[in-house]
């Protein structure tokens, strides 16, 4: 495979819970290269760990479609739909469920190595197994390669299982929340480790996060999607969403960021929405899903009709009504003071 194009149709995730139906993707479009670097930011809930998975093939829509290189994974033959699941590799959010009690580093790097058979007989793939350890700066290696997780720190098997992500050579690499419950002395080391590996290895990152100011930080050369309750908001280049936020659920969640300087996280004016009640997936609002906390909901559209993402231009798409967002918000603020 050459590259690796993923694109996604109107995909939509319900979950039935009794009689009720919990909306967890709504028609979400989305298309992409391996060779991207894609953030998804959105508070907890908003439908990203599903996401993530969708694209990562580990799970199945309900509705739309999902192509790789223009195909189905049902429509491809099984040596075909292996190769597009070794290209795609996920790292899951909590370290601690994510490996195995009972296996050693060794036997939990080895393994896939073996199955997709990247090295042959012992020598070989000890070799590999302590190469990839010092990938993701775990060393000296031998002192890790017999280790179980019981042994390890958070940020350890947070390193171990993105060695794993990497033992298949994959094409893009799903990290969903990667340091979110790893200690905050090591998360900016396993950030820069995660970049190394961006650079040296050619790989795309799907890079999910709760936290705008680490998008930024893994991310602030890519593209960001902002996701609310299942629906991606606002969509485009990093820097130019963060420098000009167009959607007034990001520019909320831009005004909440620290800044470097403490002075000027103080002076930075919290954006007041009319509610800070994120609707409940079972029974979301009609219109526009954040038009009940919205400053600037307009009655009659924002209520009655759900927002597509369309073209500010070519680098940036918002799905919102309401024109030049972060002017009016500014000087609702500055009327509130
Ligand atoms: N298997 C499931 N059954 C029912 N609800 C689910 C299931 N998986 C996720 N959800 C619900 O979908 C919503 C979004 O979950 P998730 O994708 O994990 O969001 P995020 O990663 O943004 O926190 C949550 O409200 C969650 O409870
Ligand atoms: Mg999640």
């Amino acid at each position: 495979m050459e590259e690796l194009m993923i694109e996604l149709n109107n995909i939509t995730k319900f979950y039935r819970k009794r009689n009720k139906v919990i909306k967890v993707i709504n028609k979400v479009d989305l298309k992409f290269k391996d060779d991207e670097i894609l953030c998804l930011v959105g508070e907890s809930g908003s439908g990203k760990t599903t996401l993530g998975k969708i694209i990562a093939g580990l799970i199945e829509p309900t509705e739309g479609e999902i192509k790789y290189n223009g195909k189905l994974l049902k429509q491809m033959g099984s040596k075909e739909a292996k190769e597009i699941r070794r290209a795609i590799q996920m790292i899951h959010q909590d370290p601690f469920a994510s490996l195995n009690p009972v296996r050693s580093v060794y036997q939990t790097l080895s393994t896939p190595l073996l199955y997709y058979n990247i090295v042959k007989g012992e020598k070989e793939t000890k070799k590999k197994v302590l190469e990839l350890l010092e990938v993701v700066d775990l060393t000296p290696a031998e002192d890790f390669i017999y280790k179980y997780p019981h042994q390890l720190s958070g940020g350890q098997r947070q390193r171990v299982a993105i060695a794993r992500a990497l033992t298949v050579n994959p094409k893009f690499i799903v990290a969903d929340e990667p340091v979110s419950m790893v200690d905050a002395s090591i998360k900016a080391s396993i950030i820069n480790t995660l970049k190394r590996i961006r650079k040296e290895f050619k790989v795309g990152f799907l890079f999910i996060t709760h936290d705008l100011a680490l998008a930024r930080l893994f991310g602030g050369d890519g593209k960001l999607g902002v996701m609310y309750t299942g629906r991606i908001v606002e969509y485009g280049f990093t820097d130019d969403i963060i420098g000009n936020p167009k959607h007034p659920y990001t520019i909320t969640l831009l005004s909440a960021v620290p800044e470097p300087d403490p002075a000027v996280t103080r002076a930075k004016k919290r954006v007041k929405l009319r509610s800070d009640d994120i609707p409940r997936l079972d029974s979301l609002p009609d219109g526009c899903h954040f038009h009940p906390r919205c400053p600037l909901f307009i009655e009659g559209k924002c209520d009655k009709l759900l927002p597509e993402l369309r073209a500010i231009h070519s680098r940036h798409y918002v799905a919102c009504f309401v024109e030049d967002a972060e002017r009016k918000i500014l000087e609702m603020t500055r009327e509130n003071d």
